[in-house]
């Protein structure tokens, strides 16, 4: 049976999945069942979308003043952060960040949804140049109805990165989160309607991506699909997308470059390296997975990473001394771990390299380093999305510009030198 407070919202009503499927989610530092949720498919999808295809066509929200869509999203962010203790609490809970983490996504979730309540009323369109005898102008409308398809490493910061610019421009969302992750999203749901938001123009479903994923993504009632998760998907989504000619954007993976030159700040630069790889259990799509530094500090960089990276905390998702939590789910720990032994044969292993000691239950992975990656090991070309650094020497500029380039990705990159000539032309080189 599903609590009800994990049922799903549909056209203003919390619901089953029609087929009465449940399935189970998961705290991934026990591997403990915490919540059922419904298992939704193409029926459940197919009522969301005609309810927000209502709300669009015929509803009030669309046709909603700016300054009032604006109004509701900043109420849903004082909500927010009213009750940012147990979003934290229920966030670290689910997808085993540590709770400092989940409260700065929190915080984040709230920043989010006052951005765009104020850019509601900031959109404007265009006067087209044309000639003499025409008038063209470029007018802003909202595209209609939305289907948002969300990953679990920030689950309701994920949420609200779809729904708040949807909202704010007057569209009508159908929201899928992560099938690890989604509690939060559906605590989430029950504050709409006091925020002011009518009935199926915020609908959310719990499901799998190919039962209920999928049908989002072929719906004719849907205009367009926003989708976060991996490159395979992401591809599949595109091609599925043009079926009906839908609006597509995708935000996918990386494999981003974290370039060190030799004059950098030593301390901030190490400090920057483990964040960019470490923080969030690496679970992050513009993760600086690739550390490349140059070869005349290399050998000392190396070290100090090493020795640092050792006093990285693991630890219960909710202790306040924990710096790293477990990775969210059996899935991601056994790929993670495939990539480590990977690794194993590909470069040297300077750090880690498995399940930590004392960790029994729960998909804990050690943060790993890996040294000397060849340039064509696969640990320094795939995206693995977990606490796996691959750190590679390279010469000077040049060098560092062409092996930051030679990857299949361009989701993120960063520089760090003290020279700043050099450090605008590499950042603009680097795709
Ligand atoms: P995924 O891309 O399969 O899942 C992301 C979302 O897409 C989930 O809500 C899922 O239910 C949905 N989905 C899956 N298949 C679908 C389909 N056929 N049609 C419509 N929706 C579908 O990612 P997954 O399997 O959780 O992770 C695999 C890898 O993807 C990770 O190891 C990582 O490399 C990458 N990834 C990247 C993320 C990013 O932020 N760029 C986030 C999560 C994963
Ligand atoms: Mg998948």
């Amino acid at each position: 049976m599903v609590d009800s407070k994990w049922l799903n919202l549909i056209d203003g009503k919390r619901v089953h999945a029609r087929s009465g499927k449940t399935f189970p989610v998961f705290d991934p530092s026990t591997e403990e069942i915490i919540a059922r949720v419904p298992d939704c498919g193409t029926e459940d999808v197919d009522a969301a979308v005609q309810a927000a295809r209502r709300a669009f066509d015929e509803g009030p929200w669309p046709r909603t003043t700016a300054q009032e869509r604006g109004r509701v999203l900043f109420r849903l962010a004082e909500r927010v952060r009213k009750e940012h203790a147990l979003l934290s609490e229920l966030e670290a809970r689910n997808n085993g960040k540590p709770i400092v983490e989940a409260e700065l996504d929190i915080t984040d979730v709230a920043t989010c949804l006052e951005y765009y309540g104020g850019l509601a009323t900031k959109s404007s369109g265009a006067v087209n140049p044309v000639p003499d005898d025409a008038l063209s102008l470029t007018l802003k409308e909202p595209v209609g109805v939305a289907g948002q398809i969300i990953p679990w490493n920030y689950p309701l910061l994920m949420a609200v990165w779809k729904l708040a610019p949807a909202l704010a421009a007057g569209c009508t969302c159908v929201l899928k989160p992560a099938e690890q992750t989604p509690l939060t999203a559906l605590l989430f749901a029950d504050w709409l309607e006091d925020a002011g938001l009518p009935p199926g123009a915020v609908n959310i479903l719990t499901g799998f991506g190919e039962t209920c994923g999928a049908p989002i993504v072929a719906h004719p009632g849907v205009d367009k699909i926003a989708f976060t998760g991996s490159e395979a998907v992401g591809k599949l989504i595109a091609r599925a997308g043009a079926d009906t000619l839908k609006r597509v954007t995708l935000e996918l993976g990386g494999k981003s470059p974290n370039v060190f030159f030799a004059d950098a700040d030593f301390e901030a630069a190490i400090d920057g390296a483990l964040f960019g790889i470490f923080f969030n259990q690496g679970e992050i799509c513009s993760a600086g997975s690739r550390i490349l530094v140059q070869r005349s500090i290399y050998p000392k960089f190396v070290e100090a990473l090493v020795e640092k990276a050792k006093r990285i905390k693991l630890g219960p998702p909710l202790d306040r001394a924990t710096k790293m939590g477990p990775l969210v789910s059996k899935e991601q720990h056994e790929r993670v771990l495939g990539y480590l032994e990977v690794g194993k044969q590909e470069a040297k292993l300077a750090l880690g390299g498995g399940k930590p000691r004392g960790f029994d239950r729960g998909w804990w992975v050690e943060p790993t380093i890996f040294v000397d990656v060849p340039e064509q090991a696969r640990i320094g070309r795939e995206e693995i999305f977990g606490p796996v650094a691959a750190v590679m020497p390279f010469e000077d500029e040049a060098d560092a510009i062409r092996q930051a380039n030679d990857t299949v990705y361009g989701l993120a990159a960063a520089v760090w030198t003290r020279d700043l000539n050099r450090a605008m032309r590499t950042v603009k080189a680097i795709r």
